[in-house]
């Protein structure tokens, strides 16, 4: 596995495998690797010639300074893994040489799928996640990018960004992936406590308690409507948003049209702000 810290170094590499008709298939990740990432490799690993890993945990994304500071880091056991799960190149640049100066990022405006839901709630979020995701696409030129369905409105946004700036570029959607008690994997679970642990998994039980109910039909709005309600009541939890939504636009979808929806919810959990989502068909 071959490690690159500069963009330039890691371009001339990239030229040399093009050459010879490789197809590089890239996992662009913040680091501080669980399993669902693992998915991710092992995704892009059976899907192309060369895999890419890029490992930045990127500042123009975090719309709370304190989320950025503590965000995890595990670099040693980041490439302990990449290495077992078969990685060929990792990519782990410093913010100087990916922004070429102050970070910074435009404004991106997709409609509802950047200004909705995670884009309210988190100002200037998809502007940086574009920002980068478009760095990282023009350094890396990837025929394939590997992205989980955890964040699933980031998803919908760089198949956006995909569709206007880079046509040939395919980008495969792999599956959410949960701890065994249910909680959706994001490196930030790290950061519960184990009182805050159980009061996460209500998350992923009320995503199943709307599934089942949509499911038997049972009357919808009063179905969500307690849901939320039930979310709210709890200690230590603090809704921001449980709603169902088409998972291409995420424009809420009309509850004849549920059972082909996504539920999607936020809440923040002790200083962790948690995020999942569950077909409901
Ligand atoms: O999903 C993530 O980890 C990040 O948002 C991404 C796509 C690597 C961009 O920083």
């Amino acid at each position: 596995m071959e490690i690159f810290y500069t963009s330039k170094e890691l371009k001339e590499r990239l030229s040399e495998i093009k050459v010879r008709n490789k197809m590089v298939g890239f996992v662009p990740t913040m680091g501080s690797l669980h399993s669902g990432h693992g998915t991710l490799i092992s995704r892009a690993r059976t899907g192309s010639d060369v895999v890419v890993l890029s490992i930045y945990v990127n500042p123009t994304q975090f719309d709370n300074q304190h989320d950025f500071k503590t965000y995890p880091n595990a670099i040693q056991a980041d490439l302990d893994l990449a290495r077992s799960l078969g990685v060929d190149v990792v990519f782990a640049p410093k913010t100087e040489d990916i922004y070429e100066g102050v970070p910074n990022a435009d404004s991106v405006d997709y409609g509802d799928l950047t200004g909705a839901f995670e884009g309210a709630k988190r100002k200037g979020h998809f502007d940086g996640v574009v920002a980068i995701v478009r760095r990282l696409f023009q350094i890396i030129k990837p025929e394939k990018a590997f992205f989980g369905e955890k964040d699933l409105q980031q998803l919908a946004v760089i198949e956006a960004l995909c569709k206007r700036e880079f046509a040939q570029l395919e980008i495969v959607r792999c599956p959410l992936i949960r701890d065994i008690d249910g909680l959706a994997l994001s490196s930030r679970n790290v950061r519960l406590n184990q009182k805050e642990r159980l009061v996460a998994l209500e998350l992923h039980r009320t995503l199943n308690r709307l599934k089942a109910a949509v499911n038997r039909s049972i009357e919808g709005s009063v179905t969500l409507e307690a849901a939320r309600r039930a979310l709210d009541s709890l200690d230590g939890l603090e809704l921001e948003y449980l709603a169902i939504i088409d998972a291409k636009s995420f424009e809420e979808v009309g509850e004849e049209k549920w059972n082909e929806g996504h539920a999607v919810i936020a809440a923040q959990v002790g200083s962790v702000r948690l995020i999942d989502n569950l077909f409901m068909g």
